[in-house]
């Protein structure tokens, strides 16, 4: 990376224009479809610092960078001088001296926006409690697969509405202006500033009715109901209970709906196996999205595209 440049971060998608984030999704459907296209990465490290669990995040990373000729380092923030006191601002400093490009799941959004202040290698989000986007991208990408457009598009989302990957979908409605509807408890409304500024530029509404958010909508989306930062798990699961999305809930939905989830699914909670495995269920396309998706945001955040 050239010192003349800013680094590309890839921090929350509220940051991007719809004309960036569309290059990123077009992208991501062309190596879909060639998927040993591009090698444009050889020669690059992309270090990834998980603070939580992960499947996908971490496999769709690792893949992606091997798939385009470059290389990972994992890393378990527990395991580095970073769970021991070092700063995160001296850790980015540092890491960026070794590697090109830095992925980070972590708790707090600040110790994202942290590292990306004092790294000189663009930083991804692979996950905060605040937010999810590469996940949302991937989302964004599977829908334009079904619907071939994003505009106009009715989105429910169901159970949780103090999550990470809402907040994402949220950012995303005011690029690509389409609306989201959201059901959730009362207790579980999402955080007020975020849904404030969100509303100012979509059409975005809530209330704690759950058929109201379903009725004619195209995509179906929930998430666990006990998010890896939670603690109150048990107070969770019984105010969500109502929200669970069976298949009576998705038959109010358009016939030609979706339901989608970034995984990982809690079977018997906040879903049923009919709806994981019913003919509607866009679930694993959805993960593997996250690898192509992925791929076209390193290539972005690399300035190979
Ligand atoms: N959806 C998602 O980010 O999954 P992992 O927690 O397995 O990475
Ligand atoms: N909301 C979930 C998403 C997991 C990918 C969590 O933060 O645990």
């Amino acid at each position: 990376m050239s010192a003349h440049y800013k680094p590309r971060h890839f921090i929350d998608l509220d940051a991007f224009d719809t004309q960036t984030l569309n290059i990123i999704l077009h992208t991501a459907l062309r190596l879909k479809k060639y998927r040993s296209w591009r090698k444009d990465l050889h020669g690059k490290t992309l270090a990834m610092i998980f603070e939580k669990p992960s499947t996908r995040t971490r496999v769709s990373f690792e893949v992606a960078m091997k798939e385009l000729g470059g290389e990972t380092v994992v890393l378990s923030g527990k395991e580095m001088q970073l769970g021991h006191g070092e700063s995160l601002g001296d850790t980015a400093r540092v890491l960026s001296r070794f590697v090109q490009g830095l992925m980070i799941r972590t708790f707090e959004q600040s110790n994202l926006t942290e590292m990306a202040a004092h790294a000189s290698i663009p930083v991804i989000n692979g996950l905060t409690n605040f937010s999810h986007p590469c996940q949302v991208m991937a989302d964004l990408m599977t829908a334009l697969e079904k619907f071939k457009k994003l505009k106009g598009l009715e989105v429910a989302w169901c159970g949780d509405g103090n999550n990470n990957v809402l907040t994402s979908w949220m950012h995303a409605a005011g690029i690509f202006d389409f609306s989201i509807r959201i059901a959730a408890p009362a207790s579980l409304a999402p955080d007020k500033e975020t849904l404030k500024k969100a509303q100012a530029k979509a059409n975005i509404t809530t209330s704690d009715n759950l058929q109201t958010a379903l009725k004619n909508a195209d995509i179906v989306l929930t998430d666990t109901w006990v998010s890896m930062h939670d603690t109150n798990a048990d107070e969770r699961r019984k105010l969500l209970q109502p929200y669970q999305i069976d298949t009576a809930q998705m038959a109010l939905a358009k016939s030609s709906a979706i339901f989608m989830h970034c995984l990982p699914a809690h079977r018997g909670e906040e879903v049923t196996d009919a709806v994981m495995d019913g003919a509607q269920s866009a679930v694993w396309d959805e993960a593997e999205n996250r690898l192509h998706v992925q791929k076209a945001i390193l290539l972005w955040c690399f300035r190979k595209i």
